[in-house]
């Protein structure tokens, strides 16, 4: 989504500058470099229900910034500068279907953004631009390649993107791309047309979402501003991107890609492929489909599973029960035994004093009698 804005600047400056300033970024570059990670595969489909919440091991966060549950939408919120709240979803597709039902972010700066990026910086893209209440943006880049800046186009919306949930989808294949609008195809590209494909995107890629602010003046070159539609005011912050659903597709049914076989060329013939056999699951699928939350985990369990459960919270309910019992009943007697001494004590005390009542009385008599005896 960078680049986006990168290759957006250089069109408004490609006559004032040179063109190595677009710059992307990618932990490991397959084209140059032996040993990039394998990727896990989606290998089949999967609607991502973010009304409901989703699962942080699928969909990562990434990037200063928040990512939060709210009613039946996730929200992704630029409140501060350099808030790029963004999830990246762990598992990669080869060609495929996505699916975006999204409200883009309002505010001069602000740049929403659904897009698909593979680790050698093949992307296509969906971006909207907080101030632009007419057009949503689609590109698309192979291998990093940010010389020409006509790739971009924008598509008039029928309402305003950050005012209406739409659905934004890429429907890829080696053939071509199309990007649609709601029920409407707005663009297509085929493989040829992208300088005879060596511009095409064509490795496997992961489907990344979020906002970030193309009008922070003090991180972003002033065409980056411009493009993004101006200075971002974050005193008129939050921003908010919000998504309900994603639907992803992987055309190809593998557990696994890599790149064991990858050179400069890029080629999606080059891609390694690791198959699911006849009804096996991707690891990433089985991740989708295990229940999540307490109640869902419980309903998942078998009558068995629920028996034992039970049974050992009942055995835990007996054993805590019994430890209450013995403090009691050691409480109890250990209560019994100081009763006892009091009561011994007392005893003792009421004897004495008895005593004391006796000698007192005998003397007192003695001294009476002998008064008496006197009188
Ligand atoms: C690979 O290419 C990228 C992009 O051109 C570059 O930034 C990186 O330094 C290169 N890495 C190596 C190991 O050559
Ligand atoms: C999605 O996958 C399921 C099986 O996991 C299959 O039944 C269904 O037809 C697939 N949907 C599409 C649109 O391919
Ligand atoms: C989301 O909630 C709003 C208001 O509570 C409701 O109008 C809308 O239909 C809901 N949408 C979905 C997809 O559940
Ligand atoms: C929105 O984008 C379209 C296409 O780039 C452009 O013609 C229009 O002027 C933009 N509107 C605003 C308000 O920036
Ligand atoms: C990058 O794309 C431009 C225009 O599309 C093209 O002229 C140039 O040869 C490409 N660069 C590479 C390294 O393929
Ligand atoms: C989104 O639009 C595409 C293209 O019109 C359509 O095939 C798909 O069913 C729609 N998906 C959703 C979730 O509305």
């Amino acid at each position: 989504m960078y680049s986006f804005a990168l290759s957006a600047a250089a069109l408004l400056a490609s006559t004032l500058l040179p063109t190595a300033l677009a710059q992307t970024h990618t932990a490991c570059n397959p084209l140059n470099t032996t040993g990039c990670p394998d990727m896990a595969a989606l290998g089949g489909n999967s609607t991502f229900d973010f009304t409901k919440d989703w699962n942080p091991d699928v969909w990562v966060q990434m990037n200063q910034g928040s990512v939060e549950h709210i009613d039946n939408h996730t929200d992704f919120i630029v409140q501060f500068q350099g808030d790029s709240p963004t999830v990246l979803s762990s598992f990669y597709i080869f060609f495929g279907r996505v699916e975006i039902v999204m409200k883009a972010a309002p505010g001069q700066g602000i740049v929403s953004s659904a897009i698909l990026q593979s680790e050698c910086l093949d992307e296509i893209d969906w971006e909207f631009l907080g101030t632009n209440t007419t057009h949503a943006l689609t590109n698309y880049f192979g291998k990093g390649n940010t010389t020409d800046y006509t790739r971009g186009k924008d598509f008039r919306m029928k309402s305003a993107p950050q005012d209406d949930y739409h659905n934004y989808t890429i429907d890829w294949t080696k053939e071509r791309i199309q990007w649609y609008i709601d029920d409407e195809m707005v663009r297509e590209l085929k493989y040829a047309d992208a300088l005879g494909g060596k511009n095409y995107p064509q490795t496997p890629m992961n489907v990344r979402l979020g906002a970030w602010s193309g009008g922070d003046v003090d991180n972003n070159n002033k065409y980056t501003v411009e493009w993004a539609g101006g200075p971002t005011d974050f005193k008129k912050a939050p921003f908010t991107m919000s998504v309900q659903t994603v639907y992803v597709q992987d055309y190809t049914t593998a557990k696994e890609y890599n790149w064991d076989d990858m050179d400069a060329s890029g080629d999606w013939q080059k891609v390694g492929v690791v198959k699911l056999a006849d009804n096996e699951k991707s690891a990433t699928l089985q991740e989708i489909e295990k229940p999540h939350g307490v109640k869902n985990r419980w309903g998942a369990l078998s009558q068995t599973a629920k028996i034992a459960i039970i049974a050992s919270i009942a055995g835990v309910v007996a054993i805590i029960a019994a430890v209450i019992l013995f403090c009691c009943i050691k409480q109890r007697r250990a209560g019994r035994r100081e009763y006892a001494a009091y009561q011994a004590n007392l005893d003792k005390e009421a004897t004495d004093l008895i005593q004391h009542k006796e000698q007192w009385q005998s003397s007192h008599a003695a001294s009476r009698s002998s008064r008496y005896a006197r009188i």
